[in-house]
């Protein structure tokens, strides 16, 4: 069921929207510096579509995973994040030091037409993780409609703002929409799930299989091709039997990994780097065929690249999610890069999603010309396995008339 967007609102002058963002952002784990502000960039269209209405605009995200040591939390503040927002949004942003009480009431009676105020760390808070009623009504007190626009936190289930907050705004009758970003990657979801332009060939990495198994079951139901790269490759290619060297594989997995084969649809690498010991200096050769023991396979061959290449060419769509090495590593890092460029060249309607890969089209330069770069990481996995996300249940459905 379509749901309401920004569009669907009554005038907005004046009225306090309370916006659900993501920006927990990547970020230096000591300093808690912004690394990559894609989530932030990402809400930009929305949050300026709002100022421009006239709307007094709340922003809450959370950031990162605090755990109450207010020394230990300090890199988990706000300030820098809304530092950046005003950089890009042109207007004055103000930052308030809590999640609420007679302070953050006080900040929002004052913030005038077109005004943008942003909320601690909602994780600050004990309630936000408690999916808490008497937490998200103090919320819901501050607001007269409700926006999501966090797609990257959709799937969590017991997160206040997410889920209790809308419930809370439902019960007073406040209207509950979803923001451009969350319209556009529901968009583009809802095709990959629906009606994908086909061949559909689906581009898997990362280290498990047991991460992933239903995000695997779901895309061999919807692809037509399912190219493997990453650590993952060497738990498939020992269930087949194949000769894995060194390389780390789950051996818990090995079942799972032969009936997933079944499908007939999952295309291994041919070819790999192995390296002697895993490490960026370490001696490397590429090997067809058995991995001779000594050697760990750290991304995938020249052959298995170029092979991939062709089929992404080919592809009508392709949806990308886990790097197919050890690509923090530069000499470990072709394989995933052939991959970001196979598909910023690919004329098919191109999908990435998760962190990592995000980060991964980002760093090579290429998520400009990627049709669609998720800001979803386990909200991607979760619609990509289910078709739905708990906190869009929260939203107003859009009736067709
Ligand atoms: C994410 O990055 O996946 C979301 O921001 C959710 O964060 P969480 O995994 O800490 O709930």
């Amino acid at each position: 069921m379509a749901k309401k967007t920004l569009k669907d609102l009554p005038p907005l002058q004046g009225k306090r929207v309370l916006v659900r963002v993501d920006f927990n952002v990547a970020h230096d784990p000591k300093t808690g510096a912004i690394v990559n502000d894609r989530r932030i960039r990402a809400a930009v269209p929305t949050l300026k579509y709002l100022t421009d209405a006239g709307a007094r605009v709340i922003v809450m995200s959370h950031f990162g995973r605090p755990e109450g040591d207010p020394a230990k939390d300090a890199i988990y503040r706000l300030d820098r994040i809304a530092a950046r927002l005003q950089e890009l949004l042109g207007v004055r942003v103000r930052k308030v030091d809590e999640v609420v009480g007679p302070g953050v009431t006080a900040a929002v009676e004052t913030l005038l037409p077109g005004g943008v105020l942003v909320l601690e760390n909602l994780r600050f808070h004990p309630g936000e993780k408690k999916n808490d009623a008497y937490f998200a009504q103090c919320l819901a007190d501050l607001g007269d409609i409700y926006v999501n626009e966090a797609f990257g936190t959709c799937h969590n289930a017991k997160d206040a703002s997410m889920i209790a907050l809308p419930q809370a705004m439902a019960a007073a009758g406040k209207p509950r929409v979803i923001g451009f970003l969350v319209e556009k990657e529901l968009a583009i979801l809802d095709q990959l799930l629906s009606a994908p332009p086909r061949p559909l060939v689906g581009v898997l990495g990362g280290a498990k299989v047991s991460d992933k198994i239903k995000f695997i079951e779901s895309l061999l139901a919807k692809v037509d091709r399912l190219l493997i790269g990453g650590a993952m490759t060497y738990t498939f290619l020992k269930a087949q039997g194949g000769g894995v060297g060194n390389s780390r594989f789950e051996h818990d997995q090995l079942d799972v990994a032969g009936r997933l084969l079944e499908s007939g649809k999952i295309v291994l690498p041919t070819d790999h780097v192995v390296a002697d010991r895993p490490e960026a200096s370490a001696a490397t050769q590429v090997v067809e065929g058995p991995i001779p023991d000594g050697w760990l396979g750290v991304d995938i061959g020249p052959k298995t690249i170029e092979q991939y290449r062709r089929a992404i060419a080919e592809a009508g769509t392709v949806v990308w999610n886990g790097p197919m090495g050890w690509f923090e590593l530069e000499p470990f890092s072709h394989g995933t890069r052939a991959v970001a460029e196979a598909l910023a060249a690919s004329k098919a309607v191109t999908i990435v999603g998760g962190g990592e890969t995000a980060e991964a089209v980002e760093a090579f330069g290429v998520a400009d010309r990627i049709k669609h770069v998720s800001t979803g990481g386990g909200a991607f996995l979760n619609y990509v396995e289910s078709g739905r996300l708990p906190a869009l249940d929260q939203i107003e459905d859009r009736k067709t008339p």
